[in-house]
């Protein structure tokens, strides 16, 4: 079914684009990586090539140069489009916010233009848990209600979310899956490709790992005192290697639906939460560190828990997480000791 097609993915040298360009290959897909190594380095789409054993086509582009990007179009002619490319930091959108209604909502509408020029319908987007702020249940369905954002990142993945649907409205025939994330972590089993923070991580998984690795001398846990079963945060933590396989089953999906225009939103998640003591305590079991901690103060925008009600994804994508905590952590610890090295 999917032999053959060939798939643009912007973002794809980037943390789950890597991983979704390997998933796709192996499915039988051809993809395009397009990306500007803006937030990415080189050597990764080397070991994409390597993983997938050929040499992928690559091209280095900015998403919002429609000029630059109409060329790849033009060359390749793919059949759909996996638009990863973004930028996803919510402290430095709040410092930067220009910077990210211009990456990330121009880049989208010059994916949505090209794809009109084109006559290129199908589009999987990179949505995120975030757009439901604090919820006032668990776990959340896709009919949950949209918050007002959180951050000026937040709020690009809620008006892009609705940008796709009055396109839709305005009759062009996209077919259209929107992917709302959790929280993405782990890396490949191979050790080969994961994920690369630029700086101090923002992120827990990245800040354990470093921390065990001793680029950091200890891990500060954001607030002990939230309503929870230890006083921590929850989160949906999401396996990347299972993530981008929830993208090949969304490609996959909508050749299998009408030719009608389609507008789809499904949450990625495993449907468990863990508090922050949770994680570091399964990163002991699987790696034997202890790492060091303090609790600090909470940390300004973070909701207190969420996770995903992961029945429509099942149901419809036939899509459900197979990886645990464990096995992200111990990927994620994996590609952290072969980075060092
Ligand atoms: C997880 C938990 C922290 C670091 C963000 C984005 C979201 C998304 C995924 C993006 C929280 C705690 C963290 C640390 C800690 N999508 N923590 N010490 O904030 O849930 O989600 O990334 O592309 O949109 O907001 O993820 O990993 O930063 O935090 O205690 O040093 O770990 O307070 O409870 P978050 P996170």
């Amino acid at each position: 079914m999917s032999t053959g097609k060939k798939i643009i993915v912007t973002g794809g040298a980037g943390f789950i684009g890597s991983h979704t360009v390997v998933e796709l290959c192996k499915a039988g897909f051809h993809p395009v990586i397009v990306d500007d190594f803006s937030n990415s380095e080189p050597f990764i789409v080397e070991r994409l090539n390597e993983l997938c054993g050929t040499t992928l086509p690559f091209y280095e582009c900015d998403c919002t140069d429609k000029n630059a990007f109409r060329k790849i179009f033009e060359k390749e002619r793919p059949s759909g489009i996996i638009h990863f490319a973004a930028c996803k930091a919510v402290g430095e959108s709040v410092a930067q916010p220009l910077k990210y209604y211009h990456n990330n909502i121009g880049s989208l509408v010059v994916v949505l233009e090209l794809m009109k020029d084109f006559g290129v319908n199908d589009l999987v987007f990179s949505s995120s848990c975030t757009v439901y702020g604090q919820p006032e249940q668990v776990p959340v369905s896709e009919s949950s209600p949209s918050k007002q954002a959180m951050s000026p990142y937040g709020y690009t993945k809620v008006v892009c979310e609705q940008i796709i649907e009055d396109v839709i409205a305005s009759g062009q025939a996209l077919r259209c899956v929107l992917l709302r994330y959790f929280n993405p972590i782990g890396a490949h089993p191979s050790g080969r490709i994961g994920e690369l923070p630029r700086g101090v991580p923002n992120n827990l998984i990245p800040y354990i790992t470093q921390t065990a690795a001793g680029q950091r001398s200890s891990l500060t846990i954001h607030g002990n005192d939230y309503s929870t079963v230890d006083g921590t945060c929850i989160r949906d933590y999401i396996h990347v290697v299972d993530l981008a396989d929830a993208h090949v089953k969304a490609l996959e999906w909508i050749h299998s639906e009408t030719d009608e225009p389609l507008r789809e939103v499904f949450n990625v998640g495993t449907g468990k939460g863990e508090t922050v003591l949770e994680v570091v305590n399964t990163f002991k079991k699987i790696s034997g560190i202890d790492v060091p901690y303090t609790v600090g103060p909470r940390r300004s925008g973070d909701v207190e828990q969420i996770w995903a009600s992961t029945e429509k994804v099942e149901q419809l994508l036939g899509w459900k997480a197979r990886l645990s905590l464990a096995d992200a952590l111990r990927d994620a610890w994996n590609w952290q000791k072969q980075l060092k090295a």
